[in-house]
């Protein structure tokens, strides 16, 4: 089996980005590689921890486009040269365009701090997604990995885990609860099963085949 290039996306801190490097230093990313990093932000912390790991980084600042359809023809030529095989979303901040997400018909995965389809879609991002949970006074929250389809958050589910809501949370707390204990194992998980062909999808449903 060909190992599979995989360039992950990002905008910020790049805390689900580590997931993955440290994951893939323990071997753990069967049949893939982080081949590239592709910052949509200057500067970003990511582009410090794929450094760090010795994987190259790119910029394609969104800033630097007046629209987002010039912004994703410059990230599609990037991907292309990289020979992309799998795309991660990993706290990428811009939704993708239609072209974008055909070109690359579930071969981007992103990862969403919610149950979907509770708490997702337009305007829940970042920390909102976990005031939003608090607000609803939902007992179980948790994360999604998804393939990417052209409507926000709404693609076929490959993984999901749940997380405790607990007395006294902030959304900083809970942030960080959901992150440990789902978002930095099941986004590894997922991008691994990707990379060994085990998963196939039939219309929504995202079929898991055994080893
Ligand atoms: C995570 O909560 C992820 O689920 C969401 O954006 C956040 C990114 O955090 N899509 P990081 O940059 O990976 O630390």
């Amino acid at each position: 089996m060909n190992m599979k290039k995989i360039v992950v996306l990002v905008s910020g801190g790049g805390t689900n980005l580590q997931a993955l490097l440290d994951a893939q230093a323990r071997g753990e990313i069967i049949g893939g590689e982080i081949t590239a990093v592709v910052s949509s932000t200057p500067g970003a912390f990511a582009l410090e921890r794929a450094a760090k790991a010795g994987v190259e980084g790119h910029v394609i600042n969104r800033k630097a486009y007046e629209s987002r359809e010039a912004f994703t023809d410059a990230l599609l030529q990037t991907l292309e040269e990289l020979h992309a095989d799998l795309i991660v979303l990993a706290g990428f901040l811009y939704i993708l365009s239609p072209a974008f997400v055909d070109r690359y018909e579930n071969r981007i995965i992103n990862i969403h701090p919610a149950l979907i389809p509770s708490f997702c879609g337009d305007g829940y991002y970042g920390l909102k997604v976990h005031e939003k949970v608090l607000e609803y006074g939902v007992k179980l929250t948790g994360a999604t990995v998804h393939f990417v389809s052209a409507e926000a958050d709404a693609g076929p589910i490959i993984l999901q885990k749940a997380v405790p809501v607990e007395e006294g949370d902030t959304p900083e707390i809970l942030q960080r609860r959901v992150m440990e204990q789902a978002e930095w194992k099941l986004l590894p998980e997922a991008v691994s099963l990707f990379c060994q062909d085990r998963l196939s999808v039939e219309g929504r449903i995202v079929h898991i085949a055994e080893k």
